[in-house]
């Protein structure tokens, strides 16, 4: 993969894509585009940049089908801060508190993390090298200047040498891993933050007050000394020195810049907030919800407790299934703000055959891989794979139609025996067969109650 993510091209972020999803052409094409966009956007003159909105989506399709993991892939391709959301989230009874904005804190917090480690990455060599000076002060410390003035003298060498000497034996047999099993006192900086965070009241976070730092700074830092083993140690401080190494104010302005630019909020279920005909009951919330939701998508500013966000050039992609309502059901302002509609196809058999197989995560890949450390071979003939994607499809049909989603369940139970009996059995190699697929999950599938228990 190349390094600079901006720069790939809407055909090459859909080969990647492709990687991991089967099929949904349409769906791809469209992310494709709009990742792109938003690259594109950057080069534009800023006057005309501010201008120039983001595509946001609407994704239509039935359960299972790769809405998710499509809007997933795209933020790991593009480096950019994601968050997933449940708009249903916003009409449950008792939410106080937290309003609509808090994904856009929780988006910050995200990127915030996200900035920070890719720092920590980039320092990692300078705070192993500092951590490792520090440990040898631990290992070896330095020693007392003589107590009377003729000694240095007398000494056939002098103390600073000798401890240099004795100092890089050390860093030899360090590195060599020859202290391993040896343990050392460390201090760390004592963590206080749970008992702050039940304290911290409702609604002090829109106010940007950071009450961790607040009481942080009035508080003396706390320190607590732990015995740990060498490499152990030599991990902690590594972590500590990264820590000190990188500027958190930098941080704190690349996370918002990014969330700004090219933060993605993925809104699930918007289907469920639609309206449905009636205008009474439960559908008052829905639109109110609606209504929530247009100023962040339309572009506002949202105080958080790392400073002002505004949310102009987020990408906003919307997932539904769309059963009950349509998208022409959303109030028109929400729908004028999610120009694009592509739809996703329900997975057939052939499908499934392909998401058992192709992906680079696929199921039967990482049966495989579980088994191996175990020393275990699993096999699947094309016949046992093709009668699991049958099963599922079967079951999708007459029960509820989870999409892929029925592939595992079918898995897991198609393989619990071997999963259980391993390492025990005396097997070394386990070909699962498509007679054994049928006699395995007939009774099951079969059997109304068993099937919706069980698969
Ligand atoms: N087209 C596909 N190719 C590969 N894997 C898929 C595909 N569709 C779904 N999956 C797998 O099925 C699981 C569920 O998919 P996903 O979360 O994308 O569903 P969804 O479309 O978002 O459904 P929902 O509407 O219930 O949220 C994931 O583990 C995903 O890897
Ligand atoms: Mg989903």
């Amino acid at each position: 993969m190349k390094s600079n993510f901006r720069e790939l091209t809407p055909r090459e972020i859909v080969q990647e894509l492709d990687k991991y999803i089967i099929g949904q052409d349409n769906a791809k094409r469209s992310v494709a585009i709009a990742l792109r966009n938003r690259w594109r956007r950057q080069q534009v003159p800023s006057a005309l940049r501010e201008e120039i909105m983001p595509n946001n989506i609407i994704l239509i399709g039935p359960t299972g089908v790769g809405k998710t993991e499509i809007a997933r892939r795209l933020a790991k391709l593009a480096h950019a801060p994601f968050i997933k959301v449940e708009a249903t989230k916003f009409t449950e009874v008792g939410y106080v508190g937290r309003d609509v904005e808090s994904m856009i804190r929780d988006l910050v917090d995200i990127a915030v993390n996200m900035v920070r480690e890719e720092r920590k990455k980039a320092v990692q060599e300078k705070a192993r090298q500092l951590a490792l000076e520090r440990l040898l002060d631990i290992l070896i410390p330095v020693p007392k200047t003589p107590e009377y003035p003729g000694a240095m003298e007398a000494a056939e060498e002098a103390p600073e040498n000798k401890h240099q000497r004795v100092r890089e034996r050390m860093r030899e047999k360090l590195l060599a891993g020859e202290l391993d099993d040896r343990t050392v006192e460390i201090e760390m900086p004592a963590d206080t933050t749970p008992m702050m965070q039940i304290f911290s009241p409702v609604g002090i976070e829109e106010m940007g007050i950071n009450l961790q730092e607040l009481f942080g700074n009035i508080m003396p830092k706390k320190v607590k000394r732990r015995r740990v083993t060498v490499p152990e140690a030599l991990a902690l401080l590594t972590q500590q020195e990264a820590q000190k190494l990188i500027d958190m104010e930098e941080v704190i302005r690349d996370a918002i810049h990014r969330v700004e630019n090219s933060g993605i909020v993925f809104l699930d279920e918007i289907d469920k907030v639609a309206a449905t005909g009636g205008k009474h009951g439960p559908d008052v919330s829905r639109e109110g919800v609606q209504r929530d939701l247009l100023p962040v998508v339309e572009g506002t500013t949202v105080v958080t407790k790392y400073g002002m966000v505004r949310t102009d050039h987020i990408l906003f992609i919307a997932s539904g299934a769309f059963h009950m309502s349509k998208p022409s059901d959303l109030i028109p302002e929400l729908q004028g703000r999610f120009p694009i509609r592509v739809e996703l196809n329900s997975l057939t058999t052939e499908d499934f055959i392909r998401i058992l197989t192709e992906p680079e995560n696929a199921l039967i890949k990482q049966y495989k891989a579980l088994l191996a450390t175990e020393g275990v071979e699993l096999e699947f003939t094309d016949d046992a794979i093709r009668a699991i994607a049958e099963t599922a499809s079967y079951v999708n049909s007459k029960a509820e139609n989870i999409g892929a989603r029925r592939l595992q369940t079918v898995m897991t139970t198609l393989l619990e025996d071997v999963l259980f009996e391993t390492p025990d059995s005396a097997e070394k190699k386990v070909t699962i067969t498509g007679d054994f697929v049928r006699k395995r999950l007939k009774n099951i599938v079969e059997d109304e109650d068993l099937r919706k228990f069980i698969l």
